[in-house]
């Protein structure tokens, strides 16, 4: 069965083709990044604006890339929870009406859900950059069997869960404050590390010294919040760092962003080069050090040993390394392409509900919140 995947939910056009839940037969992501970068935040009006734009080619291009033609597809999914309303509502209507026009069933995801689901995908032989090669790793492993506990991080969300079905999870943990992925973009721009926060702070840290500032930890795990986590803290240790900076002045400036509104009224960042590097690996090992606390914890107390990723978070090298380094857990990453937004990981989890004989109402609207999630302390 091959199901068609759309995903708008923030500043990725992506459609993809996907062949029973598992063969990535295409996957386009369109990405908006050089637009929302001039204003070092995704716009949501200009990002639903640009989804109206390139939707039909972003789609187009997902069915000529797996060499089919709308009357191959057995299946419409898209995304309409949660993110951007005016962005979702792009890819679901845009959805909506290929199913309708083809009578199809169609089927609205979670897109947290399919985040999770996006590490169970591989690709199509042909379609691998090299296919003598072996797979890298994580890549084609069988999927993982449930149940598992669940790491999702991306921009809007943190989320530690216990994962008993592709859409039956219990929220065990999450953030109290900021999203993992908002901390890192906050930061990055107050510094001017680049945009998105998120890889230009991966990289920047490369040449870091991870201990070069200790940054604070909250105290959330006595009592009512033992897997939460929280980033308003660290973020704000971060951000006054720079006043620091500022402060001592004097020093030859590299990362200078006369336009970065600062906490003290936009006079720019002015750290030197070394220190720049040290603040992003400094607050990189404190931002995947909270997440671990409470990951660990909830991974003791339930007993679950096999731990699964996703979120664009998830392509955080630090992270990686920090859970390949427990040989007691199994650890799954979606390949770094698939950390991020993509209509792969809609058109998987979408095949999932159609074998299951359920589909969506075309009436179905979207929603920017996450709805339907559990919540439970073990
Ligand atoms: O899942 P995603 O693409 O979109 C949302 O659903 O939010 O996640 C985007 C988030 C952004 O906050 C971005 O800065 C972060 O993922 N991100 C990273 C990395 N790559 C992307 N955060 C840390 N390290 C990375 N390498
Ligand atoms: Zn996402």
């Amino acid at each position: 069965m091959k199901v068609l995947g759309i995903e708008s939910s923030c500043d990725e056009c992506a459609a993809a083709v996907v062949e029973d839940g598992r063969t990535i037969l295409s996957n386009v992501v369109s990405t908006q990044i050089p637009i929302h970068a001039l204003y070092k935040g995704v716009v949501p009006e200009l990002a639903s604006r640009k989804h109206t734009e390139w939707i039909y080619a972003v789609v187009k291009q997902a069915l000529d890339g797996a060499g089919l033609g709308p009357g191959d597809i057995d299946g419409v999914a898209a995304t309409s929870r949660p993110g951007l309303l005016g962005s979702l509502l792009v890819g679901l209507s845009f959805a909506k009406a290929f199913a309708w026009a083809r009578n199809l069933p169609f089927i609205a995801v979670n897109h947290m859900l399919a985040h999770l689901y996006a590490s169970r995908l591989e690709k199509a032989p042909e379609a691998a950059p090299c296919p003598q090669a072996e797979p890298p790793e994580g890549w084609a492993e069988p999927p993982v069997p449930y149940p598992f506990l669940g790491l999702l991080v991306s921009g809007g969300h943190s989320l530690i869960c216990r994962v008993d079905d592709f859409d039956d999870i219990a929220v065990l943990g999450t953030t109290i404050d900021d999203a993992v992925g908002e901390a890192f973009d906050k930061v990055s721009k107050y510094y001017g590390f680049g945009y998105p926060g998120g890889a230009a702070i991966d990289r920047l840290a490369r040449n870091g010294d991870p201990e070069a500032f200790n940054f604070p930890l909250p105290n959330l795990h006595k009592g009512q919040h033992p897997y939460d986590v929280s980033y308003s803290g660290l973020k704000t240790a971060v951000i006054n760092q720079l006043e620091q900076f500022r402060r001592a002045g004097g020093r030859e400036p590299l990362f200078r962003q006369e336009d970065v509104p600062g906490p003290a009224g936009g006079a720019g960042a002015e750290v030197k080069k070394d220190e720049g590097a040290d603040i992003a690996a400094s607050f990189q090992r404190t931002a995947v050090e909270i997440l671990l606390r409470s990951l660990f914890r909830a991974a003791g107390d339930t007993g679950l040993r096999t731990i699964v990723a996703g979120g664009g978070v998830a392509a955080n090298s630090c992270l990686r390394e920090r859970l390949a380094a427990r040989p007691d857990l199994r650890c799954v990453f979606p390949p770094p392409e698939l950390c991020g937004d993509n209509g792969a990981m809609v058109a998987g989890i979408g095949y999932q509900y159609l074998v299951r004989g359920e589909s969506s109402p075309l009436t179905v609207t979207a929603s920017a919140r996450v709805e339907g999630f559990k919540r439970k302390y073990p």
